[in-house]
């Protein structure tokens, strides 16, 4: 059976419904999720932009004022719209890397073969489609430079925070002592801005979740019917939770290949979750995975950072 179709029975059959998120990105999904960045209430993008185009210099030398040479890794890649401005310090200074972008989407890939060299002549790009600690391993296999991860855009988020340090810990051992992480955080702050970054008034946001049950309609013979879930995000200031739901509006039923499912009126799907940090979580993290602070960057309102972490 495909991971896919394992994946949304297995979600779907749980006693609390829930889709995973990392399902979001087919080619729809990519395009509704650039726009998401494109949008003023999702200000993550921005936030990270203005560190990326501002501190461009500072950033770069965090990591040439340690390695004479070393390779870019970046997992969950994207459009690169943020690290195409780190790259193109680097390749100014003729510092000597390779960069491996890492994405689940494979669309995502050969976008990112086709236009970066257009923009960075002289770049060196291997792109890597798959999930990150696989392709992590990948990179390793294909080079034994230094290593500087970049796990930008609070892609960190999607991880619940009792999974997180686990997930660093991972990172950690899959990496040697002396590489370096760049790792974005979307810091807490006023909870109706974070409500609205993911409750846009342009509604991409509500399409980006919805296009998730499109997809299983598309690629697994799904018959959902779309209109009948309402996007209901959350966000708790207590914990730093923002969780998305897919709610169904009606008692109903859907088939997904050959399984079938029932939503009572009311029930949750539990689509996302992006969790928000503060400085001191990020500090507990950092210490529990076996890394050490070496800088961080602040975008001018302090709504988000991005840290640079060394492997100890
Ligand atoms: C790509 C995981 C950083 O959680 O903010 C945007 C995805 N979901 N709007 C996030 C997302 C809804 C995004 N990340």
């Amino acid at each position: 059976m495909n991971q896919f179709l394992h994946d949304v029975i297995k979600g779907l059959s749980a006693p609390k419904k829930y889709l995973e998120s990392k399902y979001f990105y087919d080619a729809t999904g990519d395009e509704l999720f650039r726009q998401i960045m494109a949008c003023d209430d999702y200000y993550l993008t921005n936030c990270e932009m203005e560190i990326f185009t501002s501190q461009t210099a500072e950033l770069a030398a965090c990591f040439t004022n340690r390695l004479p040479e070393f390779d870019v890794v970046e997992l969950g890649a994207g459009d690169a719209t943020k690290s195409v401005h780190l790259l193109k310090e680097l390749v100014d200074n003729n510092v000597p890397f390779t960069y491996y972008p890492v994405d689940i989407s494979t669309d995502v890939i050969s976008l990112l073969h086709r236009e970066l060299p257009k923009q960075l002549p002289g770049l060196n790009i291997q792109g890597l489609n798959g999930e990150y600690f696989n392709m992590l391993t990948k990179a390793k296999t294909l080079s034994d430079r230094i290593k500087v991860v970049l796990f930008l855009g609070s892609n960190i988020g999607n991880i619940p925070l009792e999974d997180a340090t686990h997930f660093c810990r991972q990172l950690r051992d899959n990496l040697l002592p002396g590489d370096l992480m760049l790792i974005g955080f979307d810091l807490q702050k006023d909870p109706q801005i974070i409500l609205n970054a993911y409750n846009d008034r342009e509604g991409y946001t509500r399409r980006f979740n919805s296009n998730l049950l499109e997809r299983i309609n598309r690629e697994l013979s799904g018959n959902f019917d779309v209109s009948q879930f309402l996007h209901y995000p959350t966000y708790d200031p207590g914990t730093g939770a923002c969780k998305s739901y897919l709610v169904s509006l009606q008692d109903q039923q859907a088939e997904v290949a050959d399984h079938s499912f029932n939503f009572h009126k009311y029930e949750p799907i539990f689509m996302e979750v992006s969790q928000k940090y503060t400085v001191a979580q990020i500090e507990d993290l950092v210490v529990l995975s076996g890394f050490k602070t070496i800088h961080q960057f602040f975008d001018s309102k302090s709504w988000f950072v991005d840290a640079v972490w060394e492997c100890v």
